[in-house]
């Protein structure tokens, strides 16, 4: 007896296994972690650096921009590490109490292996990069585990997909890119591939959550959406890295957020994924639109 809706579930389900179990990795044995740092190279593509562009940037020496972006590449990984235990604690809760033979319960544990692996890999590249651990200050901290013990699924899979397509683009651009360090590459292309299966496991079962959850849940995750774009874009850059390279955090912090550029690019990591929301009903309303645009993905 099941209906379409739950057949179109499997049908996903079991091609996102079939592609896991051709395509995952080991970052452990993958990577060459004992390669030495290429001098020179960047930890991410310039134009991606929060201050590129910016008065402040003009007056930094190379060799401190290319600090910069050691830095920054470390913070993303701390927040990327924080979203992941966030996801993986509702996706378990997503599955507690559902069928364990199903496509759907399986891919679900697939995906929190690859987490498991994901946030072992971004931990070990900190740890080469040689840089403090980074990582959400506490009130956004305790702002997350309340989100990850209490969200109701369609604002759970909004959630996880806000985090995971916004790290997407900007790790797609660095994947390819020449100047930045071969292990910083291995890593991000590793994280697209592994991931472009969980951006299709969240959109498939948000639109299904948006048409199907009760009302006060559609309502709750279009109502929070703003709040957590906000605190993504607002984790991925801590304010202490500029402190690493002996800027002014203040003045740093103002700066980025005063540049055009690094507005731009803001938009661009998130463009996929705010035509995705709005096509599905979740950019609607004067106050979630004006938070979406505070936090500079709209
Ligand atoms: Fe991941
Ligand atoms: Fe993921």
């Amino acid at each position: 007896m099941a209906t379409t809706e739950q057949r179109e579930r499997e049908e996903v389900a079991e091609r996102l296994l079939a592609a896991s179990a051709r395509h995952s990795f080991d970052p452990d044995t993958e990577l060459d972690w004992d390669a030495p740092l290429v001098p020179g190279l960047w930890f991410m593509p310039a134009h991606l650096v929060s201050l590129y562009d910016t008065p402040l940037w003009r007056r930094m020496t190379e060799e401190q921009r290319i600090e910069l972006s050691r830095h920054e590449t470390a913070s993303v990984a701390a927040a990327g590490i924080w979203f992941e235990i966030i996801l993986m604690q509702l996706l378990a809760r997503h599955i507690r109490g559902q069928d364990p033979r199903t496509g759907h319960v399986r891919y679900a544990f697939t995906e929190v292996a690859d987490e498991c692996r994901h946030s072992m890999m971004f931990a070990r590249l900190i740890t080469t990069l040689g840089t403090p651990w980074y990582g959400p200050g506490r009130t956004t901290r305790r702002l997350g585990a309340l989100m990850a013990a209490t969200a109701p699924t369609p604002a759970a899979f909004l959630g996880t997909l806000l985090a995971e397509e916004i790290l997407d683009r900007n790790q797609r651009a660095t994947m390819a890119d020449e100047t930045v360090q071969p292990l910083v590459r291995g890593v991000t292309r590793i994280h697209v591939v592994e991931e472009a299966r969980h951006v299709r496991y969240a959109r498939e079962e948000l639109r299904r959550q948006m048409t199907t959850a009760p009302a006060w849940e559609r309502a709750y995750a279009r109502l929070s959406s703003g709040e957590s774009a906000l605190v993504v874009s607002r984790t991925l850059v801590h304010p202490r890295v500029y402190a690493s390279v002996g800027l002014d955090p203040d003045e740093a912090q103002r700066q980025a957020r005063a540049s055009e550029h690094r507005r731009e690019t803001l938009r661009w990591s998130a463009e996929r994924l705010t035509s995705f929301l709005d096509e599905i009903g979740v950019l609607r309303g004067r106050t979630v639109l004006a938070q979406w645009r505070r936090s500079g993905l709209l």
